[in-house]
């Protein structure tokens, strides 16, 4: 009978003990513990990312580096990369820009404070190539969107060739 007794009484301490950890790792009483995933450096959907940390270098290369002026262009404007950028235009550009580039797209006439650049003219043609990936890559201030998310590093360089064969006759 004795042992009886004592065995309850251990094996009652034993399930007592086992409840009390279960109320735990059920989160049952939650504790914070500082290794929870959620507690680390991220940002939720529609948050602006993080910057890069500091120093670091995309894979593509930089794009440009700050306070050294426009790019070179390292593309070629072959008959390839032209076609390229012919194609880039028509999705990302035309739209606003026009066809011939003349500023004279769909929703152009629905920018009411700034029209579309007329990319034909020497304003625009006598820049430098670097100068015009540069406004593909930030856009313009209120007036047009930077198209960086939109186009590679590669793929910006194709739509500046192909913006040279648009340059006006004489
Ligand atoms: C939402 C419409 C819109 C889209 C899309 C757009 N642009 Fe523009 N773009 C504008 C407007 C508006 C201006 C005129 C800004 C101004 O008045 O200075 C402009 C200006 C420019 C200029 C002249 C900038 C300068 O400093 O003179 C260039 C070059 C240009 N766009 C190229 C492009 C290229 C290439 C694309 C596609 C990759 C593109 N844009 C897509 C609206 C657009």
């Amino acid at each position: 009978m004795r042992l009886f007794k004592q065995l309850f009484v251990v094996l009652g301490t034993l399930v007592i003990l086992l409840a009390v950890m279960m109320l735990f790792t059920y989160d049952v009483i939650k504790v914070e513990w500082p290794s929870f995933m959620e507690i680390q450096p991220s940002f939720r959907p529609m948050e602006d990312p993080l910057p890069p940390p500091e120093r670091s270098i995309p894979v593509e290369g930089p794009v440009s580096i700050p306070n050294l002026g426009a790019p070179e262009n390292p593309v070629e404007a072959d008959e390839t990369s032209v076609a390229r950028g012919a194609q880039l235009y028509s999705i990302h550009c035309q739209m606003c820009h026009g066809v011939t580039g003349e500023g004279n797209g769909q929703i152009a006439p629905f920018l009411v404070n700034f029209k579309p650049a007329n990319l034909t003219l020497p304003v625009v043609q006598d820049k430098s190539d670097g100068a015009l990936f540069l406004t593909i890559t930030n856009g313009v201030t209120d007036r047009m969107p930077a198209l960086n998310e939109n186009l590679t590093v590669r793929e910006r360089w194709d739509v500046v060739n192909f913006i040279r064969t648009l340059k006006a006759a004489p």
